[in-house]
């Protein structure tokens, strides 16, 4: 779906949210969300707390896991995706804190694999997401999924991409300071979502856009995978969208 910029299709995929929410609350029942961080979902989770203040909409029944986390990287570092989510979300709603789950960038190595079943198995419970927001790097990457990832991939720990490094250097005051590894959920666990909206803005996207949509299924860009699940939807604006 091309809309005609970035705020129009932020607001549309935050409705989509909320109609999902107010359901399941209507049957007291969770609403389970799969949220991504990076600058192209800020403006759905702006439009969720404007809701949430103006509107009365209740994050008490909601429970969020989002996609991954660099490691190793502190809770309270700003870089960190708990930063990130904190200030663009967590902060300004009614979610029970012990609902948010975000991958553990503190671990010591030897427990990551085990930390990463577990949080595969808490999705599992949980019934898998109600809807997955997902951005997309310049790498093809969902999630922290990059080039050479398998379509039936779990949470696992992972190593970043060099182009990837560099698109995060900003945040970090240099590359050098990016770290070299993250923890995501797989692609395999974006699967078991019911829903999922993958959001692009701007021209910078739509080299990566046009390939995720239109070459060949393969590891090469993993959000070709994409292609394979008939609940998936790009939310594109006309720029991201321009060269499809
Ligand atoms: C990071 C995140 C991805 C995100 C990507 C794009 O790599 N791990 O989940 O999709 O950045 O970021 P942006 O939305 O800032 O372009």
């Amino acid at each position: 779906k091309v809309f005609p910029d970035k705020n129009i299709a932020s607001i549309k995929v935050a409705q989509r949210i909320a109609e999902i929410i107010k359901r399941k609350n209507s049957k007291n029942e969770y609403a389970v969300l799969g949220l991504a961080t990076g600058q192209t979902p800020v403006g759905v989770y702006a439009e969720l707390v404007r809701m949430h203040k103006e509107e009365g909409l209740s994050f008490q029944n909601v429970i969020t896991f989002n996609l991954d986390e660099y490691y190793p990287m502190k809770p309270t570092s700003a870089q960190s995706y708990v930063a990130f989510m904190n200030y663009h979300l967590f902060d300004h709603v009614d979610i029970k804190p012990e609902n948010v789950n975000i991958p553990d960038g503190t671990l010591d190595k030897e427990n990551i694999h085990d930390y990463c079943l577990q949080y595969e198995n808490k999705i599992s419970e949980a019934g898998g997401m109600d809807i997955q927001v997902l951005g997309i790097g310049r790498t093809g990457h969902i999630g922290f999924n990059e080039p050479g990832s398998a379509p039936n991939s779990g949470t696992r720990l992972v190593t970043l991409d060099d182009l990837t490094r560099s698109d995060a250097s900003r945040d970090f005051g240099g590359k050098e300071n990016v770290p070299t590894k993250a923890i995501t959920m797989g692609i395999g666990t974006i699967f078991k979502a019911k829903e999922i909206v993958l959001l692009a803005w701007s021209k910078k996207k739509a080299p990566i856009v046009k390939r995720a949509v239109e070459e060949e299924m393969s590891g090469d860009v993993p959000a070709t995978f994409l292609q394979m699940s008939d609940t998936v939807e790009f939310i594109l604006d006309e720029d991201a969208a321009s060269e499809l």
